[in-house]
């Protein structure tokens, strides 16, 4: 096989004819009037899974999170997220260049941290010297944690102590639908325990750009206005939403298949002496750590040689992603390398 098998991440994955022919017959209008049909039952349908009242569609997965960071925050509050989160370490600086907020790390498991660590993060309302604890965010799956997934009864209880404190309470969903098929855990359960949350439709879903932001009708009227203030209001982006409520009707149950793939991939390295250590494989992320005398650039290079690609995520360690377009053949072609190393 000569075709690259890229196994950076599953933003590569490609519209498949059908899907590109369900957006080439989409509606549209002008969305920033709020007239394409596309984008508003988009909108509509990922809201009403959800149980929450609003949806807004924005052209990438940092669009929604910021904008969400925007519409909790006044410049000079205070974030609260894992040290690991993507809003902290890959949006570019975005909390403090659009918001103006400083952020509190937590120093959670793969991602996930508790009410405690929470709870010595928060500032107090009263001492003028502190920025005003304004907003937590969680990352589920989380990307830097390996795509480990948060226990349900964890995130709850970290609602129910955001809402005593007046906190608002974001999830970066970008892989909600990977958690979801790991631990079977509702959508409309996420919807009710959030204030917003972002759902990307261009990774595990395999729509080529998008994701929707989701919240009650005040917090979307806002963050339809800081889309705009951020340039990303679209005009006929209704043959964008297609693909993306296409990925919503037909890819959801294929990520079931993303997983065992991940699963098979972790089994065969598991049996190599070369690998230090691999973190538990809960969804479509693989993250794994080579021995000290084997460095993440020889590994990927010999990779590449095999037509593989995977992402280096530090010295060490080496991030597999599966994916909509990473077939069973293919799954037979990397196990196979990996056992000839
Ligand atoms: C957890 C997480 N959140 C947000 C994003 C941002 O998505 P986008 O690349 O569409 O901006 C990513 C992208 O990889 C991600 O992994």
């Amino acid at each position: 096989m000569n075709k690259m098998i890229d196994l950076r991440s599953d933003t590569v994955t490609r519209p498949s004819a059908e899907m590109l022919a369900y957006m080439m017959k989409a509606e549209v209008g002008d969305d920033v009037f709020g007239e394409d049909p596309t984008v508003n039952a988009l909108e509509e349908y990922l809201a009403s899974m959800f149980g929450m009242e609003s949806g807004l569609f924005t052209p990438s997965g940092t669009a929604a999170n910021q904008i969400a960071i925007k519409i909790h925050t006044q410049p000079g509050d205070e974030v609260i997220c894992d040290q690991t989160a993507h809003v902290y370490l890959f949006e570019a600086g975005g909390i403090a260049f659009n918001s103006g907020c400083s952020v509190r790390l937590l120093n959670g498991d793969r991602g996930r941290f508790n009410i405690k660590q929470l709870e010595t993060a928060l500032n107090d309302p009263d001492d003028i010297h502190e920025p005003v604890s304004r907003l937590v965010v969680a990352e589920n799956t989380s990307n830097r944690g390996g795509g480990s997934v948060w226990d349900y009864d964890d995130l709850r209880e970290i609602s129910e102590f955001t809402g005593q404190h007046k906190l608002a309470f974001h999830l970066d969903g970008a892989r909600l639908f990977n958690a979801i098929t790991w631990d079977g855990t509702q959508p409309e359960n996420y919807g009710r325990i959030f204030d917003t949350i972002s759902i990307c439709l261009s990774k595990g879903l395999g729509a080529p750009v998008g994701s929707v932001l989701l919240g009650n009708h005040e917090m979307m009227k806002k963050a339809r206005r800081i889309r705009k203030l951020f340039g990303g209001g679209m005009r006929q982006a209704g043959y964008l939403a297609a693909a993306g409520l296409f990925a919503l009707q037909h890819n959801i149950p294929l990520l079931k298949d993303d997983l065992r793939r991940a699963q098979t991939i972790a089994k065969s390295l598991s049996q190599k002496s070369f690998i230090d250590s691999i973190l538990p494989v809960e969804s479509n992320i693989l993250i794994f750590t080579l021995n000290k005398d084997f460095p993440s650039d020889n590994f990927l290079h010999i990779l590449q040689q095999n037509n593989i690609l995977a992402l280096p995520f530090g010295s060490q360690t080496i991030r597999f992603v599966t994916h909509l377009d990473f077939n069973d053949e293919m799954l037979e072609v990397v196990v196979n390398v990996l056992k000839a190393i």
